[in-house]
């Protein structure tokens, strides 16, 4: 399954990693390293590094790193393999294909090239005789031309084999239908078109492919949509409709809703920043796609009950992502379809203006699951909302909503804020509790900052981390290492301290690169950050010392009882002398 090391030598060799990061991100040289501001989060001032001569990429602000082949999995939205692929694409090396990889590959291969061509057919087929009735859809939709044709719309004929017929001409199998969604197994056992007479929205992907379609009815008939079935090129959870175009947007935000027409009106009307979830709700996933192209997101769900729900999922999800979330509400239109129809895009641009940002959304929904002339659920109310309240950063945000959350419960101000300053004081003490455990714990600074990775024995580890930094910036040292994997404390290291070897026994240079295969990514961002500390000196002493405290904690914590008894009362000895 893993490409060949020599050949990911060869790769990582090609694709200098100043180079590759530099078409992403604007980077100035400091001394030896490169800064710029990361691409992973939002940032004023530049956290994100470059070390050329270590092949690695850091961020010390979101603690993202790794290797080249890393940060094309992480800005590509690629996995490991097909990371690979784009690299050796783009130095112009043949991929030695593993059997397997190379034939789902190909398979994939083969699925986008079917789907353009059923967009090519569709949109033949929208200019055709037959596709009148749709061309005068589209003008009762008042799609202009340009719309049309930015975003490829097509039709499907109102037949049974139309597309079946022309893609089979064209080579394709009936199985490489099927595997794509475009045809569907009769009960007899025979294959007909999904689609048929509807107006066609093919759905590409950030890298240009289309992976699938919607459908839509001409009339008031069921289903109003068909969409393409998962497939091995389309996974509804990852893409999002018109995100390919809304990517390269200039605006400041990324416009989210619900319908393909809600979209695509919005483009027509200048917002290229919209965007559609594919009839699914929008996922961790998606929030995490959206990070990396905006900072912040307005949600124009419907105004029915469905939408608001679909709002109040969304705002945590796009939250934890990092984005700042407002919620755009039209009065006198169901949707920015409607909306833009009826008012144009000047007052769009209002509302967008606007919209509010979620902790006046927030108290507004939380208002309205209470019924303020009851008592108690004013109470509750009051409770709640000062809670929210409390979550606020700015004094003057505080006051504000403050204000409001009294005022809708017919209480004096001075009753909330009481109750807001209580509830803000709660919060404040628990953030300062935790930052005082970590000021109090050094040692706890010297530890991974990435989840889910510990050191059991700093010691050794810090040890072990200068030992590694110090072979990877002089290989030759390393026939001075006596040591084993094993005795490394810290796993992780100790693979790292395998690789290495190994890549020597075939006589390369250590590398990570070859890591980035079979390590989580957090793992590598970690290894990043322990390659991107200060370069301790490269000398056979330091290195002697760093051999020897890991032969010592290793020895420690493998002697037995009264040899640890012995170790113990030395080193004791030792740091009182
Ligand atoms: P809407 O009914 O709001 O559709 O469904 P729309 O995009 O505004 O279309 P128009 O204006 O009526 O022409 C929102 C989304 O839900 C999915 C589609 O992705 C649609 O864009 N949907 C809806 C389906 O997948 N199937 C359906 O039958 C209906
Ligand atoms: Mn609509």
């Amino acid at each position: 399954m893993p490409f060949p090391p020599a050949f990911l030598d060869e790769l990582t060799a090609r694709n200098p990693i100043e180079d590759v990061v530099g078409q992403y991100v604007t980077l100035t040289r400091k001394g030896s390293n490169l800064f710029g501001l990361c691409p992973f989060h939002s940032e004023k001032t530049g956290s994100f590094s470059v070390a050329p001569d270590k092949g690695i990429y850091y961020c010390f602000g979101c603690h993202k790193g790794g290797g080249v082949i890393n940060f094309i999995m992480e800005i590509e939205s690629l996995d490991y393999p097909d990371a690979v692929r784009f690299l050796a694409k783009r130095a112009g090396l043949e991929v030695p294909e593993d059997e397997s990889y190379r034939s789902t590959y190909r398979r994939q291969e083969r699925l986008w090239a079917l789907c353009r061509d059923a967009a090519r057919f569709f949109r033949s087929e929208l200019f055709s005789p037959r596709g009148e009735e749709a061309r005068a859809y589209i003008a009762k939709r008042a799609l202009s031309q340009q719309t049309v044709v930015r975003f490829g719309l097509g039709f499907s004929p109102n037949e049974w084999s139309a597309l079946l017929d022309a893609m089979t001409q064209k080579g394709y199998t009936r199985q490489e239908l099927l595997d794509a969604g475009l045809v569907v197994k009769s009960q007899k056992g025979g294959i007909y078109d999904r689609f048929r007479n509807r107006l066609m929205f093919p759905i590409i992907d950030i890298r240009g492919n289309v992976i699938g379609f919607g459908g839509r009815v001409m009339d008031d008939s069921t289903p109003k949509y068909l969409n393409s079935p998962e497939t091995i090129i389309f996974n509804k959870r990852k893409n999002l409709f018109a995100l390919n175009i809304a990517r390269k947007t200039k605006h400041p935000c990324i416009i989210l809703t619900e319908g393909y027409m809600d979209a695509i009106a919005l483009h027509q009307y200048g917002f290229d920043c919209a965007v559609a979830s594919l009839g699914t709700s929008l996922t961790e996933e998606h929030a995490n796609i959206l990070a990396k192209y905006t900072q912040q997101v307005v949600l124009t769900y419907d105004g029915d009950e469905a939408g608001q729900n679909a709002t109040q999922r969304a705002i945590p999800m796009l939250e934890k992502a990092g984005l700042q979330v407002k919620v755009l509400r039209m009065q006198g239109a169901k949707d920015p379809d409607e909306f833009l129809k009826k008012y144009g895009a000047d007052r769009f641009s209002l509302l967008l203006d606007q919209s509010e940002n979620q902790a006046e959304y927030r108290l507004e929904s939380l208002r309205r699951k209470f019924d303020l002339t009851q008592d108690e659920q004013r109470v509750e109310f009051l409770r709640q909302a000062a809670e929210l309240v409390a979550t606020l950063s700015t004094a003057v945000e505080r006051e504000v909503y403050g204000r409001r959350a009294a005022e809708a419960a017919g209480v004096s101000y001075e009753a909330m804020k009481l109750e807001a300053d209580r509830a803000y004081r709660r919060r404040t003490a628990q953030a300062k509790k935790k930052q005082e455990a970590i000021d109090l714990a050094p040692a706890r600074t010297l530890q991974p900052q990435i989840k889910g990775i510990r050191y059991d024995n700093l010691r050794s580890a810090m040890a072990e981390e200068g030992l590694l930094r110090t072979v990877l910036r002089e290989p030759a040292l390393m026939s001075a290492v006596p040591l084993r994997p094993d005795q490394f404390s810290s796993p992780l290291l100790g693979r790292v301290w395998a690789a290495f070897c190994a890549q020597r026994a075939q006589g390369q240079t250590p590398s990570l690169a070859p890591l980035a295969g079979e390590l989580e990514s957090g793992e590598m961002a970690h290894l990043s950050a322990v390659f991107q500390k200060p370069n301790t000196p490269v000398s056979d002493d330091a290195l002697r010392d760093y051999i020897a405290i890991i032969t010592e904690e290793y020895d420690r914590t493998h002697a037995s009882g009264s040899e640890k008894l012995l170790a113990l009362a030395a080193r004791k000895k030792e740091t009182k002398g």
